[in-house]
């Protein structure tokens, strides 16, 4: 019997290495676009960024499912600096813009080609996992590239996003194989990230810089009324979705199964927001109208990011019940079918939000250090929730600071 030389370029070995480049590449592009959530103003963007980032989840989840039948531990780093400096360097962008073309127009065009090489060049029976997990994540990439094309449009490629392909062409593009070229010198649009304490709105939002309370405490008992407040506080969830990224951005060491929950959670905040928009739309009424409560999460922020977990989950998200059940048996009694579905499915949702805080809870709480019983810690963050947010009060260190 002859000896087959077969033709693929990815053996066993190789395919590790790639997956592991794919991951990571994945898993630091949800990361970024978790950490600048908060930071880009445009809402437009923010709704996309949930979107987006829950994908790349998927696409990390997919990866990792397969990882785990080839390697321990199944996230491994990809081993190759030129690569863990560009996705460092990723997210020092100047400006949201510039940030997500870096992403959709140098870093994931290349990662598209190399998803569609692999699928070529992989052993296709014995490594037919890969190739399903490929096959699903093109289907995404596709329509993320389609969503970069239509938003920058002829639009040429800016001083950041040559500076990524630079960054790119060091590593050896996504599989590391081609020629290096050498390191490029920062960008000088190259601007360090920092830690957003509050959120960005663009300018056609006017900021209100106080609490609302629930249409109960303003005592709205005209159920018109109360209908229209309930879809204009929804249409300013992304305050929630915020407080997640931002919680996520403030945890890199937390297990990958909070990251892929909490990923879910962001986006979901993300369509909480839209469908707020969505309604008042279908009513009649401009979303951008409705002032946003920015102090909320700039509020939340103060705090280390187990707190700010269980004031979202423990407090808003555990509390929210009532009033949710009581809207949904008034829009039910008036045939109102659209809001009737619109919160029951986010009744379902936030059924899972307050799961992940009893699950993830005392592993973040531990990551920050807080010793105490985790009942004694969400009873007291619980009632700093009823002290400072149900009161209207949100509290801000800095004017603390000034009046003392
Ligand atoms: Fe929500
Ligand atoms: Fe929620």
């Amino acid at each position: 019997m002859r000896i087959v030389q077969p033709a693929e370029q990815v053996d066993m070995a190789r395919n590790k290495r790639l997956l592991n480049r794919y991951r990571f590449i994945e898993y630091e592009t949800l990361r970024i676009l978790a950490a600048w959530l908060p930071a880009a103003a445009r809402m437009e963007f923010k709704l996309a960024m949930g979107r987006f980032l829950w994908e790349e989840a998927q696409h990390v989840q997919l990866l990792y499912q397969r990882l785990r039948e080839v390697q321990t531990p199944a996230f491994r780093p990809p081993d190759d600096p030129a690569l863990e400096t560009l996705m460092a360097e990723a997210i020092n962008a100047p400006d949201a813009r510039s940030l997500l073309a870096g992403i959709f127009r140098v870093i994931k065009p290349a990662l598209l080609n190399a998803y569609r090489w692999h699928r070529q060049q992989t052993f296709a029976n014995p490594d037919a996992p890969t190739l399903y997990a490929l096959k699903h994540i093109l289907l995404d990439e596709e329509e993320h590239l389609a969503w970069a094309a239509a938003e920058f449009g002829g639009q040429p490629a800016g001083e950041w996003e040559l500076y990524l392909a630079r960054l790119l062409a060091h590593a050896g593009g996504i599989t590391g194989a081609e020629a290096r070229a050498a390191k490029p010198a920062p960008a000088p649009a190259r601007v360090p990230f920092q830690t957003p304490l509050t959120a960005a709105r663009d300018c056609r939002f006017t900021l209100l810089q106080r609490h609302w309370g629930d249409a109960d405490s303003r005592r709205q008992s005209d159920a018109a009324a109360r209908r229209l407040d309930e879809f204009e506080n929804y249409s300013q969830e992304m305050l929630a979705a915020e407080t997640v990224a931002l919680i996520m951005h403030l945890s890199p060491n937390m297990p990958w199964g909070f990251v892929y929950d909490s990923a879910r959670h962001c986006y979901d905040e993300t369509r909480h927001c839209l469908l707020g928009i969505e309604w008042l739309r279908q009513h009649g009424l401009e979303y951008t109208a409705v002032p946003q409560n920015t102090r909320i999460y700039q509020w939340r922020a103060q705090y280390d990011a187990a707190t700010q977990y269980c004031l979202l989950t423990r407090g808003n998200e555990a509390h929210a019940f009532p009033h949710r059940r009581r809207s949904l048996a008034q829009y039910q009694a008036a045939g109102d079918r659209l809001s009737a579905q619109y919160v029951s499915y986010d009744m379902a949702d936030e059924r899972q939000h307050v799961a992940y805080g009893t699950k993830w809870l005392p592993t973040l709480m531990a990551q920050n250090n807080i010793d105490m019983p985790v009942e004694q810690f969400i009873e007291e963050t619980v009632a700093l929730w009823q002290r400072e947010y149900v009161s209207g009060d949100l509290p801000l260190p800095a004017e603390a600071g000034a009046a003392s």
